[in-house]
């Protein structure tokens, strides 16, 4: 399949794993690249600038197919060296940056220098077109049903998707929901040009992270995600577990006059308890209600494979079908 997305990356498949705090290491990037889509590394969970370069090498080292680097400007507790972090991708020859969170603007002239293709991860179409004037390359609209951070409009896909597709120019990822075939067929019919998906990969062989959290996927339904933060203006949707819990309790007890210090327990240092110790009650880790899809835990090239067969089947026989006039069973509409 052919879009503007696999022109933009050269990539064969229009499907991108978007960063992801403690999962976008360098061996789940290079499966997403090696089976056709592009692979995010996520930069900010390497400590420092030069852990990047590392993590950039060996992912060359697993791929000899493009994949990408994330950068998430988001507030946190002490602002990271951003300028070094984009000489690391730049000297490592990475050539696709998703960024994420604030603005990439005072980025932009460096990365595109370096001749950096730049999707930006939008949660509205106001900051989407302004990810087109500052001269991004492409965008990641992401629903309101996205694990992590959906901002604070509350658009879900289906109105946010076709409302970016009126106003952009420049072409975009759906992103939040994404798990199979329908999906991708849906988004693109929507007027994306192929899908982003998060939660999804974290259920797969090669993510490098702790069982437990692949199997809580697997188990959790489309009920069992919980929007925390809001107060702070920093929304970020979390699976529920014991320590979310707790969070949610200090969220209502102290309302509008919460600090970040009153869940500082909750949220601080959870990613390396959840995904390398698999404390699954530890607190809050992003986590999209597509969990409620998710079913089975594949290796990527399985995934991607079949998400790309069923679109296929999808396209050819069940939307041709009605345009032919066929009655369709049961069966039909089952198929992925
Ligand atoms: C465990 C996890 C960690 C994430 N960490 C980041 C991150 O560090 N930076 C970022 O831009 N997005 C992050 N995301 C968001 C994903 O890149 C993606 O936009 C989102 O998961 C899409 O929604 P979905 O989960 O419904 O597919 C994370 C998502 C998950 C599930």
């Amino acid at each position: 399949m052919k879009t503007a997305i696999t022109e933009l990356f050269g990539i064969q498949h229009p499907i991108i794993q978007g960063g992801m705090h403690y999962v976008g290491f360098a061996e789940l990037a290079a499966a997403v690249s090696n089976a056709g889509g592009l692979g995010i590394i996520t930069g900010l969970t390497q400590r420092t600038p030069e852990l990047l370069a590392k993590e950039i090498a060996r992912c060359r080292d697993m791929t000899d197919k493009p994949f990408g680097v994330n950068l998430t400007f988001l507030p946190t507790f002490s602002a990271p060296p951003y300028p070094e972090y984009i000489a690391a991708i730049r000297e490592g020859g990475v050539k696709a940056v998703e960024t994420a969170g604030r603005s990439p603007e005072q980025y932009m002239p460096a990365l595109k220098a370096a001749g950096i293709k730049v999707i930006h991860k939008c949660t509205s179409v106001r900051h989407s077109l302004k990810a087109e004037k500052i001269g991004c390359d492409a965008v990641s609209v992401d629903g309101f049903e996205c694990g992590g951070h959906p901002g604070e409009d509350d658009i879900p896909n289906m109105i946010l998707l076709p409302r970016a597709a009126d106003e952009l120019k420049i072409p975009f990822v759906a992103s939040g929901g994404m798990a199979d075939a329908r999906s991708l067929v849906a988004a693109l019919s929507m007027g994306a040009s192929g899908m982003n998906m998060g939660t999804r990969f974290v259920a797969t062989k090669e993510a490098p992270v702790h069982d437990n959290v692949k199997q809580a996927i697997v188990k959790a339904s489309e009920l069992d995600t919980v929007l925390v933060m809001r107060a702070l203006r920093n929304t970020e949707r979390v699976l529920k577990n014991k320590g979310v819990a707790q969070l949610v309790e200090i969220e209502r007890s102290k309302g509008a006059s919460l600090k970040i210090e009153d869940i500082h327990d909750q949220v601080a240092g959870v990613y390396a308890k959840v995904m390398v110790d698999g404390d699954m009650d530890a607190g809050a880790w992003s986590c999209g209600m597509v969990v409620g899809l998710i079913d089975d835990i594949p290796t990527v090239k399985e995934l991607i494979d079949r998400i790309m067969r069923e679109a296929e089947t999808i396209i050819r026989q069940r939307l041709t079908g009605f345009l032919d006039g066929e009655v369709e069973t049961e069966k039909a509409r089952a198929v992925a």
